[in-house]
């Protein structure tokens, strides 16, 4: 209530709900025309929870598609490549809108977690890139983006955040339901999961079984050659992505980013969560985790 009041204050917006899951209002006063959303056979949709290298995978794709021409790379900002099927903001195109404009082959982006996602896409049966990342580094990195994004509800102090986080009280809902229910569907429709943790030990040997680039490319149906691959490992990286400016948000204006708050491309590394977590904190993180991790073998890195 105190946040709430805080929030309006600020003049941050308020979430709204659909089944349990908080959304954005905007994207919650769509949500008929989400859910009725026509996917097409040809669909590829990258899926991630928020902060788990979204737009990381999303250069990683496009430049993959564009067979490393980075020209074409550079025709539109990363966000605007790849329409983000829930995202509302009148008077601007959804992007519904954008995705029905867009001629196929489509690559879509969405944070849905699998309960909310357009049915369309099971029954089309479109491939989808679903990316994790550890639930610590991305609770850290989701407060310091909610810290800068005008258009997401104020974080609170680090303590508080924490908190509603850990009950799943952030946009787009828990992590742990997010990555449980994505990797339950991987084995019933064309899913190729990664791990955010495995893509940042780059070993650019198209060779290596282990290369999780050629993963990616091998999904599209395409094979990189050693030159290739070396040059998306080289523009995919953070420090060029931070400083590429189709990647780095940096054509958005301070009133819905202010990256002099935080930047939008902050650290990208594995394991900042214990520059913040607190021993008590991790203590209780690791039980409530214990217990809703239970009955999956899903495991993460939480440091390389
Ligand atoms: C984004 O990239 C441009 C071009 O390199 C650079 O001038 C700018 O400072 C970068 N912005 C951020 C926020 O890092
Ligand atoms: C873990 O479970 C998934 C799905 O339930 C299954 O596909 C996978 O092979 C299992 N992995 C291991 C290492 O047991």
């Amino acid at each position: 209530e105190e946040l709430c009041q805080d929030n309006r204050r600020k003049g941050r917006p308020q979430l709204g709900e659909v089944e349990g899951i908080l959304l954005s209002q905007s994207t919650c006063n769509e949500w008929q025309r989400i859910q009725s959303f026509q996917a097409r056979p040809d669909d590829l949709l990258i899926c991630t929870y928020p902060k788990a290298g979204t737009t990381w995978i999303q250069e990683i794709v496009d430049m993959i598609q564009q067979d490393g021409d980075l020209e074409k790379c550079k025709r539109a900002p990363v966000h605007h490549r790849h329409p983000f099927i829930e995202w509302a903001r009148p008077p601007q195109p959804s992007g519904v809108e954008q995705a029905e404009a867009m001629p196929s082959p489509r690559t879509l982006k969405t944070h849905l977690p699998v309960k909310l996602l357009p049915p369309s896409f099971w029954e089309q049966k479109c491939k989808f890139l679903y990316v994790a990342r550890n639930a610590k580094d991305c609770m850290v990195s989701y407060y310091h983006f909610q810290r800068m994004s005008k258009v997401v509800p104020d974080p609170g102090p680090w303590h508080e955040y924490f908190e509603m986080f850990m009950a799943g009280k952030v946009g787009w809902g828990p992590w742990h339901d997010h990555v449980k229910g994505w990797w339950k569907v991987k084995d019933m429709h064309c899913v190729l999961f990664l791990f955010y943790e495995d893509m940042k030990k780059v070993m650019p040997s198209p060779q290596d079984p282990k290369c999780e680039i050629q993963k990616v490319a091998q999904f599209l149906g395409k094979n990189l050659d050693q030159e290739l691959l070396e040059k998306i490992v080289y523009h995919t990286s953070f420090d060029v992505m931070k400083d590429n400016p189709m990647a780095n948000r940096s054509g958005i204006p301070v009133s819905i980013m202010d990256q002099s708050i935080s930047p939008f491309m902050r650290k990208g590394t594995v394991g900042d969560w214990k520059n913040h977590f607190t021993v008590a904190q991790n203590e209780r993180f690791e039980d409530d985790y214990e217990k809703k991790m239970a009955g999956t073998n899903l495991t993460f890195c939480m440091e390389l």
